[in-house]
């Protein structure tokens, strides 16, 4: 058996698990998150330092309490962590504790970055033969993935400006809803028509794999302003929430459709926070022909037991990092993590450090 801790503190969630892996299988030991969407609402938004605060606040305790769970004989392999993309003081939070962590118990410290963790939240529950594409949507990514083996990747295609989930934020402030702004759309939409008003959807009609939201963000924008008595009225919200969440969607399922036509894959992987879109989930899997692979809605939202997935798979293909390794705020998506070196150095061949 082997069992790697997960530490994810890239953005506003503190998120901290053990992952099991016997014979082939992964099996959540403990998993906790502290979110601290609460603290942000009040600003409309996620602020940085304030964020690296609160995972500063509550780090240590969320792991005595996970280590705990794993019982007396809580025997760790690795220790997995966000290395990026992400906000930096959020991250060097989470990396800075992980490789002390590592050192302390001599083990290797692996680097996951943020996206390899979402793809990974599905072989939690739902694990995907090679090759896939993966659609993962998210607060500051909506990109379609190629996944052809473990730990490879090529970007087929990615937003042009704002990320779908930003997108959902900056609407629902827009319509006085509640941050983070995809819950709370999702919610006010189900009482409403999405045929009331007609949205554009980026990029409709090009061949290009890519997306572009700022225009849908802005036609939001330009409605309530063409007709401010609105935002008093509920009916009138729901139906702007349920008209720019289809549009939203339609461009998300257009272009993954495109994509499956264009490299003939037979699976698709969705993930990432917004993969908690009810609609979407539902369309992903009647309006495809492909096996869709998708994560339980707890662990669509950033977590530590994705990144401790994604850190078993690194393990067992010989891809940790060592602790020279540093956060990087703009990771690209990395096949190899950054300052591969082989791992930990072994006790033996390690330098005394004064
Ligand atoms: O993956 P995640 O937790 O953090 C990032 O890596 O960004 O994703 C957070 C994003 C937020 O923009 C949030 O509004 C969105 O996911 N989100 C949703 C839903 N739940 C969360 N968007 C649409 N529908 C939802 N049900
Ligand atoms: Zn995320």
């Amino acid at each position: 058996m082997t069992r790697v801790l997960g530490i994810e503190t890239s953005c506003d969630e503190t998120g901290i698990a053990i992952v099991a892996e016997d014979n082939g299988a992964l099996r959540i030991v403990d998993s906790e998150v502290a979110s601290q969407a609460p603290v942000h609402a009040v600003y409309g938004g996620v602020v940085p330092e304030i964020a690296s605060r609160q995972h500063t606040k509550c780090i240590s305790q969320l792991t005595e309490r996970v280590l705990e769970k794993a019982g007396p004989a809580r025997q760790i392999d690795a220790v997995a962590a966000t290395i990026g993309p992400g906000l930096m003081g959020s991250l060097m939070v989470g990396v800075g504790f992980a490789k002390a962590l590592a050192y302390t118990w001599r083990v290797p410290f692996i680097p996951v970055h943020h996206l390899e963790g979402h793809i990974f939240s599905v072989f939690l529950n739902d694990p995907p033969e090679f090759p896939f594409l993966a659609l993962v949507v998210s607060g500051g990514h909506t990109c379609i993935i190629s996944c052809d083996e473990p730990h490879k990747y090529a970007i087929l295609g990615t937003t042009r400006d704002d990320a779908v989930g930003e997108c959902f934020d900056k609407v629902a402030r827009l319509l006085k809803l509640p941050y983070p702004g995809g819950p709370s759309i999702q919610k006010a939409a189900e009482r409403g028509d999405p045929s009331a008003v007609r949205f554009p959807r980026g990029l409709a009609g090009s061949a290009e794999l890519g997306f572009s939201y700022s225009g849908l963000k802005t036609a939001v924008f330009y409605e309530i302003r063409r007709r401010p008595e609105i935002l008093g009225d509920e009916k009138a919200v729901a139906d702007i929430a349920a008209s720019f969440q289809h549009a939203a969607v339609d461009a998300l399922i257009s272009k993954t459709k495109l994509a499956l036509e264009k490299t003939g894959a037979a699976r698709l992987v969705l993930a990432g926070g917004v993969a908690a879109n009810r609609p979407l989930r539902e369309r992903l899997n009647t309006e495809l022909n492909v096996k869709v692979h998708m994560p339980p809605m707890s662990l669509c939202i950033d977590n530590g037991a994705m990144i401790a997935a994604a850190g078993i798979s690194r393990l067992k293909h010989g891809l940790t990092g060592n602790l020279r390794a540093t956060p990087n705020p703009n990771l690209p998506l990395f096949t190899s993590p950054p300052n591969h070196g082989g791992g930990f150095l072994p006790s033996s061949r390690r330098p005394a450090v004064r």
